[in-house]
């Protein structure tokens, strides 16, 4: 036997969070609405297969927390498992963002009430920010993505890759 590459491991983990582009909308809407948004704006390219974004107006996300915020495990909604006994939100597990990062190239733009711009923010395959730049948009969060890329993982990004696309035909 042999340990699988951690790239590999990733992308088998994310397909599995990650089915379809509806997945993708579900999860970031749900992300939306965990941050008390009260208006959400979703833009989709060729039903999403070309570019996903999804704009709201909720609180955004802390300075502090956006280098971890699509680090797997990573979370601000659960400390431990014995807070899931009193959730009150629809995400908890700290997986989504990180594992559409496998997937699609994504930027973050993020600001809240107390930062004086939005910040841009540029993702890589694991979630970790690559570049940043301010930006023009108000308060709360947009995700803006392109799915689907890393073809260059060829042959196993193919399974994952037709698994996707085999999906978003049926949807
Ligand atoms: N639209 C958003 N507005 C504000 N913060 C957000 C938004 N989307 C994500 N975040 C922050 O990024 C973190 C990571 O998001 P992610 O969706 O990966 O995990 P989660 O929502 O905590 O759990 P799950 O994987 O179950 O969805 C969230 O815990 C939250 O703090
Ligand atoms: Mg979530």
């Amino acid at each position: 036997m042999k340990q699988l590459p951690a790239d590999t491991v990733r992308l088998l983990s994310s397909s599995q969070v990650i089915t379809s582009v509806v997945n993708v909308m579900k999860e970031l809407l749900e992300n939306s609405l965990d941050a008390g948004a009260s208006s959400i704006d979703v833009k989709l390219d060729n039903y999403g297969l070309d570019r996903i974004e999804v704009r709201d107006n909720g609180q955004g996300i802390k300075a502090a927390d956006t280098s971890v915020m699509a680090v797997r495990h990573y979370t601000s909604k659960i400390s431990s498992h014995e807070d899931l006994e009193h959730l009150e939100t629809y995400g908890f597990r700290g997986e989504a963002l990180g594992s559409i990062c496998a997937v699609a190239e994504v930027a973050v733009t993020t600001k809240t009430v107390t930062d004086d711009v939005s910040i841009q923010y540029t993702l890589n395959f694991t979630g970790e920010i690559v570049s940043q730049k301010p930006s023009h948009l108000g308060q709360g969060k947009t995700h803006s993505l392109a799915p689907i890329l890393y073809l260059q993982l060829c042959y196993l990004a193919c399974v994952v890759f037709h698994s996707f696309f085999r999906n978003c035909l049926q949807e």
